[in-house]
């Protein structure tokens, strides 16, 4: 494999992309669209750009749930990555139904096919990654659509249809 050594700002290879839905302080439910992310059993990681409305929100109010998109949310997805919080509601913006979560005081997204619900534990952030606002969470919650269950309750791979982001600083895409 004959390879080239490139010089990117970043790479993003393929991160399922994820709507972070919150109430902010004034109780107004609200989404933002994020791909960086990881878990590990009931722990999750989110990397946030420091400036945005959510994570500033999600500091003060703690709960959120992580909802995962599919190939039918790709306009939502971008209307939640484009507008910011501060100046509307994306839930109206995109038309997506927030339902109360049961487990944390935070909405789920009714036509994502499995949300994750979440309470903060930390915030990282350090001076040598300025602008990024680390968060790690606990999983508090988790709900799956029945159509994406088999008889066992447990995930049907074959029917998940997550959608995942690509950025090399120039090129970017879904897919
Ligand atoms: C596909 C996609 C992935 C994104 N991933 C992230 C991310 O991982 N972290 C982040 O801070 N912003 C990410 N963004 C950008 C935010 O969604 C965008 O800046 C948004 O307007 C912030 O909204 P807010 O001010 O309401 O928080 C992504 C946008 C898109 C379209």
């Amino acid at each position: 494999m004959d390879k080239v050594k490139v010089d990117y700002e970043k790479m993003y290879y393929g991160f399922p992309v994820i709507l972070i839905s919150y109430y902010d302080k004034a109780g107004n439910a609200n989404v933002t669209t994020l791909s960086s992310s990881y878990t590990l059993k009931d722990m999750v990681m989110l990397g946030f750009s420091s400036k945005g409305y959510a994570i500033n929100q999600i500091k003060e109010v703690s709960d959120f749930v992580i909802n995962i998109a599919d190939h039918n949310l790709l306009e939502e997805i971008k209307i939640c990555g484009k507008y910011s919080g501060t100046d509307c509601n994306k839930f109206e913006k995109a038309n997506l139904t927030p339902i109360p979560s049961e487990v944390v005081k935070a909405p789920l997204i009714a036509e994502c096919p499995i949300n994750i619900e979440c309470t903060l534990a930390d915030i990282i952030e350090s001076s040598q990654f300025e602008g990024i606002t680390n968060v790690l969470a606990t999983i508090k919650g988790r709900l799956v659509s029945e159509t994406k269950l088999d008889e066992n309750g447990r995930m049907k791979i074959a029917e998940l249809d997550n959608v995942l982001y690509y950025n090399d600083g120039v090129n970017r895409g879904l897919k």
